[in-house]
């Protein structure tokens, strides 16, 4: 059945020219019947070079939208409207614009959690990956860092020399891989290292050995040289990570690490929307205008 599925899907991609891109949080079955998958800043960068004229896109709305704002004339589908990131919603524009007002000569930089609104008012955009690289090359030494404050905090570690002003977003699934939940997988699994993704908490980031995106923990626990990993981030990197270390050990850190809204995200729905090739993404002409412009000059600063 399931194999009837993906061949179904298979005709349907072909048939109406779509690419199938899906974030690493997505369940193992759609992430196997994708073109691509990837972390945030790898799909925000790949939607502005597939050949097909359409994008499905496997993961939560602020990605649909990315890939719409980067590539305007191609048609984004997305498989649940409803797969939203809360994050994408804890900051607003009037705080936004009363920072702005408050503070001089100061850079608003957003994590691409958030909706294109947000982006439309920032001055550059960052994800997980290229936050400590984007920052450090923005000439302003103020920074106003949303929604997200453990990676806000995490990237004003690495750069003393500018001057954070932090927001209170945070992603829940991040934060509710507590302290006491690594300290008791750490005494169960003696050898094994810890892989943190710096929306965890600063208490969990600091007993970890290593803290990068998605697909940084993926690249350091396939190229280490230890056969044993924690991973502190949503479960659906189990998936890659096994595939790719089909000989090494992963743990959960305690059984919450799961974003329901990802978990939307099924082969059915998949199938039905290349049926209809809807719901899509759409977005005024000046939205996109406004949002595009900090996330190209992320993937600038980022380069
Ligand atoms: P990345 O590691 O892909 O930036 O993912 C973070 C995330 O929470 C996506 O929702
Ligand atoms: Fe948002 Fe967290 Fe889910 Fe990522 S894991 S989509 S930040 S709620």
């Amino acid at each position: 059945m399931a194999n009837d599925r993906v061949e179904k899907i298979k005709r349907l991609q072909k048939e109406k020219d779509v690419v199938i891109l899906a974030h690493y949080y997505v369940e193992g079955e759609v992430q196997a019947v994708a073109d691509y998958v990837g972390d945030s800043f790898y799909l925000s960068k790949l939607a502005t070079t597939v050949e097909q004229k359409n994008i499905l896109f496997c993961g939560v709305n602020f990605m649909g939208e990315s890939a719409k704002i980067l590539s305007p004339h191609k048609q984004v589908i997305m498989v649940d409207e409803s797969a939203d990131c809360p994050m994408a919603h804890m900051v607003t524009v009037e705080k936004i614009k009363e920072v702005k007002e408050q503070v001089e000569d100061v850079a608003v930089v957003c994590y691409v959690n958030s909706t294109a609104q947000i982006k439309a008012v920032s001055d550059v955009c960052v994800t997980s990956s290229n936050a400590v690289k984007v920052v450090k090359n923005i000439p302003q030494k103020n920074i106003f860092f949303v929604p997200d404050e453990n990676l806000g905090r995490f990237v004003a570690q690495k750069l003393p020399e500018k001057n954070f002003i932090f927001h209170d977003g945070y992603c829940h699934v991040h934060k509710n891989i507590t302290l006491s939940d690594v300290k008791k997988a750490k005494e169960e699994h003696k050898k094994a290292l810890v892989l943190t993704h710096p929306e965890c908490t600063e208490d969990v980031t600091q007993i970890s050995d290593f803290v990068g995106s998605t697909s940084e923990i993926i690249d350091y626990a396939t190229n280490s040289d230890c056969e044993e990993f924690i991973i502190c981030t949503e479960t659906g990197v189990l998936y890659e990570l096994q595939q790719k270390n089909p000989q090494k050990k992963f743990y959960e850190a305690g059984q919450k690490q799961i974003c329901d809204n990802m978990k939307k995200i099924t082969l059915e729905k998949v199938e039905q929307v290349l049926k209809n090739m809807e719901p899509q993404v759409h977005m005024s002409e000046q939205r996109i205008k406004d949002a595009s412009m900090p996330l190209k000059r992320m993937l600038e600063l980022a380069k």
